[in-house]
């Protein structure tokens, strides 16, 4: 992001209030990176007005299930990790179907594999659909290597709400 005028900048309160992300949450993303903020004399935060763009960026991608890391991965192959245009935007987004429809995928075999959980309580790692889908869902055919576990499932989202 380039030089801005001083009174086109946000303050923390006003990327709080207009993008519903705890203060918190901003001051962390920044320290990783993630959402650059300048400072005022006075050592106070100042946004540019796009952070609300690259906030709701954010947010979509951790309903996707991303992870910091991977965000700001997606987030670096921009040129000059800019805030997302509209074309980045449709590119990605179509990537991150193919990876919601693989969760729903793996969360469908995980239910699958708990069905025939119900009942029994051998918690066998080879035989137990639940403790083991990746092979539960290659002997499905599903090949191995097809099925991870969903992101919503195997991690903590990131900080914010
Ligand atoms: S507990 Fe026996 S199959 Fe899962």
């Amino acid at each position: 992001m380039g030089p801005v005028d001083a009174h086109q900048l946000l303050t923390i309160s006003e990327v709080v209030r207009r993008s519903g992300f705890a203060a918190s949450a901003l001051r962390y993303y920044e320290s990783v990176g993630l959402v650059p903020a300048t400072r005022t004399g006075g050592g106070q935060r100042r946004y540019e007005r796009a952070v609300l763009r690259r906030l709701a960026f954010i947010r979509a991608a951790r309903n996707v299930g991303l992870t910091l890391d991977e965000i700001r991965a997606e987030l670096s192959e921009l040129p000059r990790e800019r805030t997302p245009t509209k074309a980045d935007w449709s590119r990605i987004s179509r990537r991150w179907r193919g990876r919601l429809t693989e969760q729903i995928a793996a969360l469908t075999a995980l239910r699958d594999g708990l069905d025939s959980c119900i009942g029994c309580g051998c918690l066998s790692l080879r035989q137990c659909g639940v403790s083991n889908p990746r092979d539960a869902v290659a002997a499905e055919g599903g090949g191995a290597g097809a099925l991870h576990l969903p992101a919503l499932v195997r991690r903590q989202p990131p900080l914010g709400r």
